[in-house]
Order: structure tokens, then sequence, then C-alpha cells
């Protein structure tokens, strides 16, 4: 029998959503979906991520939390305990090895990105925005990237934010935590969105984002949505899992996970129809300016509004908050880990991921200016290395893992037992799209992103 742990806290009603959304909703809702939604023909892209959230992200996530919750332990704990209740073999304990791992590396180079909302929240606040051409804000956006202690004086601000919140433990810090911020992001996204409106763009905006042309699909837009599908929900990766600890035993994970899915989806799409309406409304900017839409593009556009400056704050306000509830489930999987298993306190737990991540986050800041035309691999310099073999790679397999797993190690009556509040209908279709069609989703994309790089290794 596996060792057990002191039962650690759970958290009140609403507090697991909130803390779910939360994870969810982050960079890659705000940041990269309009973008790569832009660089990829809108609609059509958005068509295939939502078939990716509906068939592989959603059934994931279920697990995810149905492993974390039966586990009531750190990612790595919990799949080694049921893997060895189970009769099946510890070394299930990798997906939660990769998790840990994989949340941080992600929140090394995360950190640095959000650390640049900080610098732009600031600018706002100063109303740095007011007057900016296309030209004068990339030199503000290059000024920024160039200027090495500047990017790791926000990085360390961001990480130290992060771990700050995890000291204090999983009710006072975290839970709190997460119910003032999400709140305040959902009324800061409600005063973007109410103002989008009175730009007159919101109907350009949302055809850009919803008219679909078929001939922009390829197998790289489908791998693109997968795994942006992953990053967006947080799942692959030992967030959710964590979180499911914390979940009380009385929730439905179904209705959760739909609502969660749901909520990410919508901020992604909401805040991408607010974005394209404000660049829209701006003579002389483009839609498809890629990652410097919202450093670049979108500072012109508030710098020559009515209520700008008011805006820039809302919005950069609420990416931070957004940004910062998501790093804090990236830390959350490793400081659980050495808290439970090793007997850590939760403050030298915190202090040791962070600061190690906050190490290797250095790389990624160099390779914003000095290393940024160092190719450590396929053209890609030190931080898209972390990137996409984080997103691409780390994320799906764990995702593939945890599916196979559960839909096929676990036998049914145990996930069914720990899954007691859902409908045994949705049960039954949950397992059979876990078992059959998310691992071969995963799988197809997963090969068919690799194979073609071996074959051209092999005919170099
Ligand atoms: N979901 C977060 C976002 O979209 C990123 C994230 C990935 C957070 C994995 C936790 C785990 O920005």
């Amino acid at each position: 029998m596996a060792k057990r742990l002191k039962q650690h806290a759970i958290w009140g009603r609403g507090s697991f959503i909130l803390a779910a959304t939360g994870s969810a909703v982050g960079l890659g809702n705000i940041w990269k979906f309009p973008y790569i939604t832009g660089e990829n023909g809108g609609a059509a892209f958005v068509l295939l991520y939502l078939v990716c959230v509906a068939l592989v992200g959603i059934p994931i996530m279920m697990a995810e939390i149905m492993i974390g919750r039966k586990g009531r332990a750190n990612p790595v704990t919990a799949m080694s305990n049921i893997s060895s209740d189970i009769g099946s073999t510890r070394l299930w304990s990798i997906i939660g090895w990769m998790g840990v791992l994989a949340g941080f590396f992600i929140l090394s180079y995360y950190s640095v990105i959000a650390g640049w909302t900080l610098d732009y929240l600031v600018a706002a606040i100063e109303g740095k925005f007011g007057g900016l051409n296309g030209e004068s804000s990339n030199e503000l956006f290059n000024t920024l990237l160039a200027d090495q202690s500047r990017l790791v004086q926000w990085h360390t601000a961001f990480i130290s934010m992060t771990a700050l919140v995890l000291m204090f433990g999983v009710t006072k810090g975290l839970e709190n935590a997460i119910r003032f911020m999400m709140p305040t992001l959902f009324i800061l996204l409600l005063i973007l969105l109410g103002y989008a409106f009175t730009t007159g763009e919101i109907m350009t905006s949302a055809r850009f984002m919803f008219s679909f042309n078929i001939e922009d699909l390829s197998w790289n837009s489908a791998l693109l949505a997968l795994g942006h599908a992953f990053f967006t929900l947080s799942i692959g990766m030992g967030a959710i899992m964590a979180y499911g600890a914390y979940m009380p035993s009385t929730a439905s994970i179904g209705k959760t996970v739909i609502t969660v899915a749901v909520l990410d989806v919508l901020v992604g799409l909401l805040t991408g129809v607010a974005i394209f309406a404000f660049v829209f409304a701006t003579p002389g900017i483009e839609p498809s300016s890629g990652p410097g839409l919202m450093f670049v593009t979108l500072p012109v556009a508030f710098g020559s509004m009515p209520m700008g400056t008011f805006l820039g704050i809302a919005f950069f306000g609420m990416v931070v908050l957004a940004a910062w509830s998501s790093t804090m489930s990236l830390l959350e999987p490793g400081v659980a880990y050495l808290h439970e298993r090793f007997g850590f306190h939760r403050i030298s737990a915190s202090l040791l991921v962070a600061g190690a991540a906050w190490l290797l986050g250095l790389g990624s800041v160099l390779s914003f200016n000095q290393w940024s035309e160092q190719e450590l691999l396929w053209g890609m310099n030190f931080y898209s290395c972390l990137d996409f073999f984080t997103t691409n790679l780390l994320l799906p397999s764990g995702g593939l893992l945890t599916a196979i797993f559960v839909g096929w190690i676990m036998k049914r009556e145990l996930s069914a037992h720990e899954m007691q509040q859902d409908h045994p209908r949705l049960l039954a279709v949950w397992r059979w799209v876990l078992r059959y069609v998310s691992p071969i989703a995963v799988l197809a994309i997963i090969i068919n992103l690799f194979f073609p790089i071996a074959t051209r290794l092999v005919a170099d």
C-alpha cells in the first residue's frame, strides 16, 4: 500500500472553477490566440481550435481532475499512488514528473513575457501611449526587448509575485488570491468589450474572426490548434491535476470542466474581438502583425482613442491578472511535490522552484536580444525552442499518456466512482472519446509534426 499523506486543505465551493479558469485564461488567450488567429486565416483556425478543445481538451481535463482529486496529492504522488493501488506499475508517475518539469520550463519563459505586460501597465499608467504611431510604438517595444536589465527586473518582479502567493499556502494564498483576481479580471474584460462596441468596428472584427476560408486550413494549422488547445486549457502538465487535489468531492467534474472550457474559449474569442475592433478602428495599422499585435499595434490604437489611457490601464491590468493566475498554477505542482514528498515548508519550496525557473528564464531574456539570432535547433533560438517543445511535444504527450492511463489502464468502475456526480451517459461518452478519439488525434498530430523533421534529418 502506498504511503499516504496528511490530508491537505480543500477549497470552498466555486474556488476550483475560478482557479482552473485562472490557470487556463492567460497570455495564451490574450496575447497568442488573437495573433495566431490573425496569421492563420481567422475563422478556419478558430474552428479547428474549437474541435480540438471539444474532442481532446475537455476529456483530458476531466481525466486530470479525476486523478488529482482521487489521489488528493501533487501530480507525482497522485499518479504513483493510484497506479500502485490498481496494481499497475509505478512508472506511470512519469505523467506527474513530466507535468512538474513542463510547468517549470513554461514558467521560466512565461514569466519573462508576463514581465513585459507589467512594463506596459506602468507605461499605460504614465500615459506613454498618447500619440504613438506604428513606428514609435515599434521603437518603444524594441527598446524594451533590447534592455536586458529592464527585462530581468520585470521577470524577477513577476516570478516573485507568483512565489509570494504560493508561500501563503493552498487556502490563504492560492484560494484567497484567486477569489479576488478572477472577478476583477472579468470586470475589466467587460469594460473593454463595452468600449469595443462604441468603436463601431465590432462587426468588422467579428467578420474577420468568424468568416470561414477552407483554403486556409493546413496540417500546420492543425498542429498549432492542438498545441494551443493544450496550452490554453493548461492541460498535459499537471497544473489542473494539482488543483484537482483541492477540489471538494461533492463537485461535478464534467460540469466544472465544461464551464472552465467555455469560459476559457469565450475569453479568447471576446478579447480577440475587442482587440481587432480597436485595431480596425485605428487607421494605418494591420491586424496580421504577429506577436507584436498586443505590444506594438494595440498601444497605437489606445494612444489615438478617446479614453485611451484608461483603456490601456484596464487592458494591461487585465493581462497582468490573467498571466499571474496562470503562473501560480505553473508553480504549484513543483511546490506541492517538494512540500508533500520531502516535507519542505511551502515558503522554501516556492523560493526554490521559482528561483530555479528564474535562472532558466535568463536564457529567454537573452533570446530577445543578444541570443536572438543564435540558432539552437531548426532555426529556433533558446526561447523558441523551449516554447516549441513544451507546447507541441511535452504537453501533448503528457495528455496522451493521461488519456491512455485513465481510458485503458484504470478500470471503468474506479473512475466512475470518483465521478458519481456526473450523469452515467456523459461518463460513457467521455470514456469512449478518451479511449479512441483523443489519443489518436494527439498521436496523428505529433507524428505529422515529427515525421517530416525526421525524414529531413535522414535525407541530410
Ligand atoms: N493556460 C495558460 C495560458 O493560456 C498557460 C498555461 C499553460 C498555464 C499550462 C498553466 C499550464 O496562458
